[in-house]
C-alpha cells in the first residue's frame, strides 16, 4: 500500500472511530491513537525524508490535511459531548446562573429594641451610665428599700409573680436606683433599661411582660427644673421635634413630691382629639423626687444630696411613636406586623 492509500485508510478509521465515541475519556484516547508520538500519522511526517522528491509534497500535504481532519472532528465531537452531558442533566442538576437571585430573609431589630437603643444613645450623650439588676429579684430591693415596707398599700399581691423561694420577678425597674446607689456614689446619672412582669391580665394595653426605662439623677441641688429639662431634651430626640410638657401631681411611695408627666399631644399637636380625649394631653411617664428613705436606704445623705427618678414604659413610648394601638403585638411574633420596623 502506498502512503497515499495509508493517508486515506487512516483517516476513514479516525473519522468512524471518533464518530462512535460517547465520552471525553473515549476522545482522549482516540486523540492519542491517531495524532499522539506514537501514531502512524507521526510516524508518515518523521518518515517525509525517506521519501523520494517527487512524491514528498503530495505526502506532506495530505498527511497535513488529514491531522487537521482529524483535530477538527476530535473538537466537533467534544462539543457535541458536552453538549449532550448538559441536555442530559436532570432538573436537580442544573443551575440557570443567569437567573436572578432569591431575596432571602435577614432578621432584623425588634421595634422595642430599636427604641431602647435609641434611649440609650441619647441618655449616654447626656453622661448617663447604662446599669442593669437581675430580673428575679428580691423583695428588698423591688419594695422594701423603696419606702413600701411589708404592710403598705401599694404592694398589691394580685400584681407580682413570686418563686417559690420567696424571691419575685420584678414588677418595675425600680430596684435598680437601690442597686445603683449601692455601687456608686453621687452624682450619679444612670438609666437601667430592661423587662418587667405583672401578674395581669393582658388587653390592648397590658401585658404580663413589658419594658421600662428606668432614670436616676442624684447629686447637690437637684431639682425638679433638671428633670424637666432631662425629659424635654430626651423627648425631643425620640420624636424629632419640640415636646411640651407639663406635671401633674402623682402619688408613688419612693418619690416625694411625685409626678405624673404628660406631654402634649403629637397627634393634634394639642388641639383636642380622640387620642388625648380632648385634652391635648397624654400621659407619658411618672417620676419625682426621690424620697429621702430611698436615699438613705442606698446609704446617700438627704441633707447633703437631692436626685430624680423617672420610669418610663419603653412599650408606650414606641406605640406613640409608631401610632401602633395593642402593646400585645410586640410578643405576638407575626411577623406582618415586625416586618414594617
Ligand atoms: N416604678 C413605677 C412603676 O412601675 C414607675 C415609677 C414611678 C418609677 C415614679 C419612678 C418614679 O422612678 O419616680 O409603676
Amino acid at each position: 500500500m502506498d502512503l497515499m492509500e495509508k493517508l486515506v485508510k487512516l483517516e476513514n478509521e479516525a473519522k468512524e472511530s471518533i464518530e462512535k465515541a460517547k465520552t471525553i475519556e473515549e476522545l482522549r484516547e482516540l486523540t492519542i491513537r491517531y495524532l499522539g508520538r506514537k501514531s502512524s500519522l507521526t510516524e508518515i511526517m518523521k518518515s517525509m525524508k525517506t521519501i523520494s522528491k517527487e512524491l514528498r509534497p503530495q505526502v506532506g500535504k495530505k498527511a497535513n490535511e488529514v491531522k487537521t481532519k482529524i483535530e477538527n472532528l476530535l473538537n466537533k465531537k467534544e462539543e457535541q459531548i458536552e453538549e449532550n452531558i448538559f441536555l442530559n442533566l436532570k432538573e436537580t442538576e442544573w443551575v440557570d446562573i443567569t437567573e436572578p437571585g432569591e431575596r432571602f430573609e435577614k432578621g432584623h431589630l425588634h421595634p422595642i429594641t430599636i427604641m431602647r437603643m435609641e434611649v440609650e444613645d441619647i441618655f449616654t450623650s447626656m453622661g448617663f451610665a447604662i446599669v442593669s439588676g437581675p430580673e428575679i429579684e428580691l423583695d428588698y430591693y423591688n419594695f422594701e428599700a423603696l419606702n413600701i415596707p411589708q404592710d403598705h398599700p401599694a404592694r398589691d399581691m394580685q400584681d407580682t409573680i413570686w418563686t417559690k423561694d420567696g424571691s419575685l420577678l420584678r414588677t418595675h425597674t425600680s430596684c435598680v436606683q437601690i442597686r445603683t446607689m449601692e455601687k456608686f456614689r453621687p452624682p450619679i446619672r444612670a438609666i437601667a433599661p430592661g423587662r418587667v412582669f405583672r401578674y395581669e391580665e393582658t388587653d390592648a394595653s397590658h401585658e404580663h411582660t413589658f419594658y421600662q426605662v428606668e432614670g436616676l439623677m442624684i447629686d447637690k441641688n437637684i431639682s425638679v427644673a433638671n428633670l424637666i429639662a432631662v425629659m424635654k431634651t430626651m423627648l425631643r430626640e425620640v420624636f424629632g421635634r419640640d415636646v411640651k410638657v407639663r406635671l401633674r401631681p402623682g402619688y408613688f411611695p419612693f418619690v416625694e413630691p411625685g409626678f405624673e408627666l404628660d406631654i402634649n399631644c403629637l397627634i393634634c399637636g394639642g388641639e383636642g382629639c380622640p387620642v388625648c380625649k380632648r385634652s391635648g394631653w397624654v400621659e407619658l411617664l411618672p417620676c419625682g423626687m426621690v424620697h429621702p428613705n430611698v436615699l438613705k436606704a442606698g446609704n446617700i445623705d438627704p441633707d447633703e444630696y437631692s436626685g430624680f427618678a423617672f420610669g418610663m414604659g419603653l412599650d408606650r413610648l414606641v406605640m406613640m411613636r409608631y401610632g401602633i394601638d395593642d402593646i400585645r403585638l410586640f410578643h405576638s411574633g407575626d411577623l406582618r406586623f415586625l416586618e414594617q420596623f
